[in-house]
């Protein structure tokens, strides 16, 4: 499974790039405005830190809006990938980018009839938002089961993206489903490396370690 950051955050993105887990990253309006950085700006310097897809969202609306928009943002590095909302006029959007070698992710999908659409329409990727449907008394890991079992009967090229991960439960439930990616902030790529066991183990070997008085270096 890819592994993809959801920030417009530099520093955890060159840190989380520098372990070599880092397949793409996502953005979103919302984590730029949150980032406080220049739209362009940010994304041209998270496309120089990762070779992989980097999702960059477009704001319009309309078809037509969207593909300027689109024929500007993808502009700025080979690796970008445009989003567009599951709406007829993203899909429009996303058939015409795809259809010219753009690599587009679908966002904001909750249902696996959508996801149909998406694939439909030759998206690159769907992004079903598991942590908002789990947050609206769905449950997020039933309709990636869904679109895996739909994608694999007609061998849609389209690749599962599963976002709005909230914890690593999330991101093991969604590997054991065979999801392609999982896009999820930095502290949860972080939670992952946890396990009480290993940093017991660690503070157990350091202390029996000092007690022989040795050094490797
Ligand atoms: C994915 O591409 C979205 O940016 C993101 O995962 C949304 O997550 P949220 O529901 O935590 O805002």
């Amino acid at each position: 499974m890819k592994f993809f950051v959801d920030t417009a955050e530099i520093e955890p993105i060159r840190e989380l790039a520098a372990t070599g887990l880092l397949d793409g990253v996502t953005t979103n309006p919302s984590l730029i405005a949150k980032s406080g950085r220049d739209f362009m700006e940010v994304t041209r310097e998270i496309c120089e830190i990762v070779d992989g897809p980097v999702s960059a969202e477009v704001v319009a609306l309309d078809h037509a809006t969207m593909m300027k928009e689109a024929e500007i943002l993808r502009k700025i590095a080979d690796n970008v990938c445009i989003k567009v909302p599951l709406t007829v006029d993203g899909l429009k959007t996303c058939k015409a980018l795809t259809g010219e070698g753009t690599m587009v992710n679908v966002t904001l999908c909750f249902s696996a009839n959508q996801a149909l659409l998406a694939a439909k329409a030759g998206a690159s990727f769907i992004s079903p938002f598991v942590g908002r449907h789990d947050d609206n008394g769905f449950d997020g890991m039933d309709l990636i089961e869904d679109i895996r079992l739909i994608y694999d009967n007609y061998d849609f090229a389209t690749e599962i993206l599963v976002a709005s991960v909230r914890h690593t439960m999330h991101v093991l439930q969604a590997a054991k489903i065979g999801a392609d990616v999982m896009t999820a902030p930095p502290k949860v790529i972080h939670d992952l490396f946890k396990h009480v066991l290993t940093e017991k183990g660690i503070e157990g070997f350091m202390a029996d370690w000092a007690k022989t008085g040795q050094s490797i270096l």
